[in-house]
């Protein structure tokens, strides 16, 4: 038993491990919207984050950073391939992004999830206190709130999806399907981004466990008749640190280095910004295309328009991976082999992540942002630049088939499936009048500042202990 109040457990650390192949094997920012989310929340709790630092094999011990304890958990190469590239990223990332790519179904995978999920708990259990919150992150790690519950019955649990709940018509291809809901039925509250995932999540409970739903409880009958413990389930969409990014965002030298990219361009009229993990997720592909067309007919003049696309590197062992990166790249040379002149260059293409100031003096340069993904839970990019755009001006591109679409209703919407669709609202992004932009921007910023990530995890955890009192 430990000493902490307040543990999250994520699989990745808020910061990794630099591999010595890359560096001097010191640490930087993980990627991705999870960590995105909740360091700003970790930064003000005075609690502990268990999760994976990265590097395979390396036992470390805590570890204290930027204010956070960190308690890192080792994961062999072994596990790094069967529960982290395999089951986490090669089954449920797809089965749970739509089908995009195949899932792929392996027992050996499940196995070591399984493992690892364990460990995971364990390391939570050793660090919490008598009663202690502990908030459990993601689909790496969906076992965890019932294993906890099983070794800490006294611990209040919460467990929150930043990725998509499928249907049941596709969920139901999991071979494992029972024990994953019953996993994360050990939690008193899940959480997910939208409504839609909470109630596919909820037809599953049904479908798979015979559990009866009654005011978003969750029941499930126990082999002997009696009502098991009870969940709750309910949609909290997450959300940024809008106040650091506004702050950044009025910083003279992150202005100066907007202006600098700007006149890096050649000033073009219109700077277009693409900014993801290079995933089949984000519709890269798609977006690429419908851009190329544009050039071809015409329609965008490679003197007159830039378009950046920055694509940070991820999950690069993985095969689906490794594919899209040599498509996106294969693409991105046919379109620049075809429209660049000596002096312009169509498609930017920058295989790298950036610290956040940079980002913001991205966000600040382009004129429009295109997030076109295929599925997404949230997409924090499209909040990011709205928190960003301080003068209101700038246009958001953005795919239905997000959870930002939910609340950035002034978003300029787009199937990213229908390119002739997308190509249009491209145009119309390019062309908006300065007040259309300002209407819909100011709209939309007002939704982002009420809702930031500290409002989130208050909702979240307020509900978490009134669930408990109730109970
Ligand atoms: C998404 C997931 C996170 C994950 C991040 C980066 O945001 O929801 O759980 O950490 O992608 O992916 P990675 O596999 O590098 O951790």
């Amino acid at each position: 038993r430990g000493n902490f109040d307040f543990i999250v457990v994520s699989n990745r650390l808020p910061v990794d491990r630099i591999p010595a192949s890359e560096g001097d094997g010191g640490w930087r920012r993980s990627p991705g919207g999870l960590v995105t989310a909740l360091a700003p929340v970790m930064n003000k709790a005075d609690g502990a984050w268990v999760g994976w630092h990265g590097a395979p094999d390396e036992d470390l011990a805590a570890f204290d950073n930027d204010g956070m304890r960190l308690i890192p958990v080792t994961l062999s190469s072994d596990e790094v391939e069967q529960y982290y590239e395999g089951f986490s990223n090669s089954t449920l990332w797809p089965l749970y992004h739509d089908v995009i790519a195949p899932p792929e179904f392996h027992r050996t995978w499940w196995d070591v999830y399984r493992r690892v999920n364990h460990r995971f708990a364990d390391a939570a259990a050793h660090s919490a206190a008598q009663g202690a919150t502990v908030w459990v992150q993601d689909y790496q790690l969906q076992l965890v709130p019932r294993y906890l519950r099983q070794s800490r019955p006294d611990l209040r649990i919460g467990f929150f999806n930043h990725i998509p709940f499928p249907p049941p018509e596709i969920f139901a291809q999991l071979p494992w399907r029972r024990a994953i809901i019953d996993g994360l039925l050990g939690a008193d509250l899940i959480g997910f981004q939208r409504p839609n995932d909470t109630a596919n999540f909820l037809r599953s409970a049904r479908r798979f466990l015979g559990a009866s739903v009654k005011q978003k409880q969750v029941h499930v009958p126990t082999p002997d008749g009696e009502m098991s413990h009870i969940a709750r389930a309910e949609a909290f969409p997450i959300s940024i640190d809008v106040e650091h990014i506004q702050t950044l965002a009025r910083r003279p030298d992150v202005i100066e280095r907007a202006r600098q990219i700007r006149s890096d361009l050649g000033n073009p009229t219109t700077i277009l910004l693409g900014v993801d993990r290079l995933d089949y997720t984000k519709g890269i592909p798609h977006r690429l295309k419908a851009y190329g067309e544009l050039l071809s007919e015409g329609k965008v003049k490679v003197e007159d328009a830039s378009m950046i696309q920055v694509a940070s590197p991820s999950r690069e062992r993985v095969e689906t991976y490794r594919m899209l990166r040599e498509e996106v790249e294969g693409t991105v040379g046919r379109i620049n082999g075809q429209f660049d002149t000596i002096q312009n260059t169509a498609v930017r293409y920058l295989h790298h992540s950036y610290p956040v100031e940079e980002m913001v003096a991205l966000y600040l340069a382009a004129d429009v942002l295109l997030v076109t993904a295929l599925r997404d839970g949230m997409n924090l990019v499209a909040k990011e630049y709205v928190a960003a755009r301080v003068n209101n001006t700038g246009a958001l591109v953005l795919s239905e088939f997000t959870g930002a679409a939910d609340q950035l209703r002034q978003a300029m919407l787009v199937n990213p499936h229908d390119i002739d669709g997308l190509k249009e609202t491209i145009m119309a992004a390019v062309n908006l009048s300065p007040a259309a932009a300002s209407r819909r921007m100011r709209a939309m910023r007002r939704q982002v500042l009420d809702h930031d990530v500290e409002r989130w995890s208050q909702d979240f955890l307020v509900t978490l202990d009134e669930k408990a009192v109730r109970d």
